[in-house]
């Protein structure tokens, strides 16, 4: 669908009542001149979740979920905005303006890579269950995975043949060039091309829709490499999915928990003896993508990762990112030699769920670590563990909670507590001011594109409406350079000042016709690095647009100070060194 004109949404919000649009799916009753019920977001046994018929919105006092009748389907039946608009419009029967040619080129590129991905797995599911597939569907039962759990995740087999799964696409009718954009098949470099995957147990991995984007392919024996996964594609970005979280999603929201495992199997097993409320990162620390999917459904994790080193590893790279995402993170930790798989296979659910149940505080899991990492403690080590400790206390927003951290390491590794507030501090102002080298936020084409810092503004506040109060405390749209973004930014302010919902659709639809919306969509599609830590992220782009207006600025009294040298322009003069001296010193 292409970009909906303002004009329409209003259209399409005007002929919808959210009041019959909610009943549909919850019993409202009323209350005064609105109507009342359980909150269908969170769990209550009071009903705290309003629909107010006069402004034609909704809102939870109890989770704070709220807006019109587009935000409730984007919530309740979790679509995109465009999707929630094609409904309504259905709905109320507005008819929605044609997509220009090229939004309608990419939108059928991804159209059909669905479709390819959709073809292979039931090629690869039967394969599984043709005689070649055998050794296969053997080596799957004898792990422990049910028919109905191989039916539940669709998993499949790719014979030992190059061009297996080649031919049958082709023969389904897709041309080489677009099933090799899937990449499942791969170019050969004397012309043709094979199946990537052979001899493999190989698992889809599915969006958020349930589609499936990518696959995982699991070898038989011992062989190296284990597994390999599909490559990146324009449906598939390993950073921004979650395996098995289109299956788990509702249970998390149920159980106000998720619970994280590493691996393909470390799901798959637990899931199907009952523990539903989970997924898994595939072998990679989470991103700030992948928690923020994970926030929609809670905000309380479990990690369950491999009681290996690695596995550890794993889960500590993961705490920062999701501590700064404002998860609550607790750790389980697993017996030697155990996966969660295994696991789960050898002590059952019960077992399974005593794990999740006496998971740690990451505070002790990760203390606990150290302890053992930096036995014994010396004071060379003590200091050592303590400074890591400090790393991970830092990433807390909440103080209250950082001083009971300190307290309780002082008290943990006997030390100091105000001597530990004091590096704490320091810890701080180094986060601040020199971020570490993997964290480092390098705006993206900075030398070509002067412009990045200011547009990966707009592309935050795009991306967490929550922003814009704090960014528009710090710059004006004066102090960006860039005339259109300036513009944009204006506009994102007023929306914000009359507290209009801002999202890429919405803002998109005010510049409807312009040269901004390209723009716009430009920002808010375009590659940027994965980086952590918003908050520095906005202070270092804040810096770096005052600092390039105020030597914007300086060159241009430079120009007038050599244009008043002559006489008479003493005065002139003076000011303009004074202005010229002052501005040296705000950037110093
Ligand atoms: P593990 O090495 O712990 O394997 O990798 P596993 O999940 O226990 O595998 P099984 O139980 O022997 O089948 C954890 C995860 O890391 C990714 C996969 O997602 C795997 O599930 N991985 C691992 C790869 O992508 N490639 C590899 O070669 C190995
Ligand atoms: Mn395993």
């Amino acid at each position: 669908m292409g970009l909906v004109p303002e004009s329409t949404l209003e259209e399409i919000l005007s002929r919808v009542d959210i009041v019959e649009l909610i009943s549909g799916y919850i019993p409202l009753k009323r209350a005064g001149r609105g109507y009342k019920a359980l909150c269908p977001f969170h769990h209550e046994k009071t009903p705290s979740f309003t629909v107010n018929p006069d402004k034609q919105i909704f809102h939870c006092f109890g989770c704070s979920a709220g807006g019109n009748a587009f935000g409730f389907l984007m919530q309740h039946e979790r679509l995109e905005f465009p999707e929630a608009i094609e409904a309504l419009a259905k709905r109320t029967g507005v008819i929605i303006h044609e997509a220009s040619p090229s939004e309608r080129k990419t939108q059928n590129l991804s159209e059909q890579l669905y479709k390819i991905n959709e073809c292979a797995s039931d090629f690869y599911f039967n394969q599984l269950h043709s005689p070649e597939g055998e050794p296969a569907l053997k080596y799957l039962l004898k792990r422990g995975i049910a028919k109905e759990t191989i039916q539940r995740f669709k998993i499949g087999y790719a014979q030992d043949k190059w061009d297996g799964l080649l031919n049958y696409l082709r023969g389904k009718g897709f041309v080489l060039g677009l099933i090799e954009k899937s990449g499942l098949i791969i170019p050969k470099d004397k012309g043709g091309y094979y199946d990537r995957f052979r001899k493999r147990i190989l698992i889809p991995i599915s969006d958020s829709k349930g589609r499936a984007v990518a696959f995982g392919a699991r070898v038989l024996d011992n062989s190296l490499p284990k597994y390999i996964n599909s490559p990146e594609t324009p449906v598939y970005s390993k950073s921004k999915v979650l395996f098995g979280l289109n299956l788990s999603n509702e249970e998390i929201r149920l159980k106000d928990l998720a619970v994280i495992v590493e691996g393909y199997f470390d799901l798959i097993f637990p899931y199907q003896a009952g523990v539903k409320n989970i997924t898994a990162s595939c072998g990679t620390a989470l991103t700030q993508e992948q928690i923020r999917l994970l926030k929609r459904y809670s905000r309380n994790v479990v990690l369950v990762y491999d009681s290996d080193n690695a596995g550890q590893m794993a889960t500590l790279r993961s705490i920062d990112t999701l501590i700064e995402e404002g998860m609550n993170v607790m750790a389980a930790r697993l017996p030697e030699g155990h996966d969660p798989d295994s696991f789960a296979r050898q002590f059952g659910p019960e077992g399974f769920q005593k794990l999740i149940t006496e998971a740690k505080d990451i505070f002790d899991y990760k203390l606990d670590f150290l302890k053992s990492k930096y036995a014994p403690l010396t004071i060379p080590h003590k200091a050592q563990a303590a400074s890591e400790m400090l790393s991970l206390i830092s990433k807390f927003s909440n103080t209250v909670a950082k001083s009971a951290y300190i307290k309780k390491l002082a008290e943990e590794l006997s030390l100091d507590e105000n001597s530990l507030l004091l590096e704490l501090k320091k810890t701080e102002n180094q986060n601040n001011h020199i971020p570490h080298k993997e964290e480092k936020f390098t705006p993206p084409k900075a030398s070509v594109n002067s412009n990045a810092p200011e547009r990966m503004i707009v592309r935050l506040m795009l991306e967490e409406e929550e922003l814009i109060e704090q960014i528009k405390e710090k710059l004006a749209p004066g102090d960006f350079q860039d005339k259109n973004i300036s513009q944009i930014i204006t506009k994102m302010f007023d929306l914000f000042c009359s507290g209009k919902k801002i999202n890429t659709n919405s803002l998109v639809n005010h510049f409807t016709g312009s040269h901004l919306s390209k723009i716009i969509l430009e920002i808010s599609t375009s590659e940027w690095p994965a980086v952590s830590g918003t908050q520095r992220i906005i202070d270092d782009c804040v810096r770096r647009i005052k600092e390039s207006k105020r030597k914007l600025k300086q060159q241009e009294l430079c120009r007038q100070l050599k244009l008043a040298q002559g006489p008479g322009n003493e005065l002139k003069l003076n000011d303009l060194l004074i202005e010229f001296h002052s501005l040296s010193r705000e950037g110093a």
